[in-house]
């Protein structure tokens, strides 16, 4: 269905991100994958399949996906769709960094609000300022966001404001670009078994009581089962497969939009 198109999805070395890889694979795209980490993404791009191409860049970082999308040009002379899946945290942010205290605004300084800032907002910004020079009419940029942008969650002030922020920069840059026909949207994601949740559990479990003597897991599940109506967690391929629909002509006319792949949570 893409096969003549070309894609780069940044923070892809593993998670949501190596799910959407998965997803545009299976249309015949080509697929380019970044991360922070040099081993991390020849491995990951290894498993994903002999043609995607992996390169390290901090999708935060204008000079580095400027380079990122040239290597990408060089490559394939082509850029047509951009996914900005990076954030959260980095390979090297710990959760228990992000909510030290027993209020998460109270106990968070400057510095940690200004990270996650950039990890979960800037991201999108900087990617998206290095790859629309090359976008051609029909390109199309999607945001992942998360259900956080969607109403507030105590323990995650600054990610919260963050991805709210992501939601935003989705409208502003459909507007901003209709006019050379290139979209842009955005998801939403619910609760996924992730790198990102093996850390936030383990933080819940430091500072939570009820959930001391669980492992991580059990402390997502019950997470899942308490807040997800159509019960069960979502895949990164949940995520993928809207992704592809956004990126592909059957939505040629939808921009600007924040769809939720959340099982209903966000409607409750
Ligand atoms: N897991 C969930 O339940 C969930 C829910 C809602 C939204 N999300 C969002 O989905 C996206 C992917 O999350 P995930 O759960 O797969 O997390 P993850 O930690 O498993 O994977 C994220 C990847 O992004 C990379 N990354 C982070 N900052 C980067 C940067 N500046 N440049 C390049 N790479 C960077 C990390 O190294 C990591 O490999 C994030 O934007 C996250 O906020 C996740």
């Amino acid at each position: 269905m893409l096969k003549d198109k070309v894609v780069l999805i940044t923070g892809a070395a593993r998670g949501i991100g190596a799910g959407i890889a998965r997803c545009f694979i299976d249309t015949g795209a080509s697929v380019v994958i970044t991360d922070l980490d040099a081993e991390l993404v020849n491995t990951a791009a290894g498993e994903l399949g002999a043609d995607v191409m992996g390169l390290v860049a901090d999708a935060a970082s204008q000079e580095a996906m400027g380079e990122a999308t040239a290597k990408v040009i060089d490559r394939f002379s082509r850029l047509d769709i951009l996914v900005n899946n990076a954030g959260i945290g980095g390979p090297k942010i710990k959760f228990e960094e992000i909510s030290s205290s027993d209020s998460a605004f109270m106990g968070m300084s400057d510095e940690v609000w200004d990270q996650q800032l950039m990890f979960n907002l800037r991201t999108a910004f900087s990617s998206s300022h290095a790859a629309i020079p090359h976008l051609p009419e029909g390109g199309s940029i999607i945001n992942i966001a998360s259900i956080a942008a969607l109403g507030p969650t105590a323990t995650l002030p600054a990610y919260g404001a963050a991805k709210a922020g992501v939601v935003h920069l989705t409208k502003t840059l459909a507007i901003e670009l209709a006019p050379r026909r290139i979209r842009v949207n955005c998801i939403c994601p619910g609760l996924l078994w992730t790198r990102a949740w093996e850390l936030l559990t383990t933080q819940m479990k430091a500072s939570q009581p009820e959930f001391a003597n669980m492992t991580n897991r059990q402390v997502f599940d019950s997470i899942v089962e308490r807040m997800t109506p159509l019960g069960g967690e979502q895949t990164p391929e949940d995520i993928g497969n809207l992704a592809v629909f956004y990126a592909s002509d059957g939505a040629r006319m939808i921009t600007g939009q924040v769809v939720a792949v959340d099982g209903g949570i966000s409607v409750q």
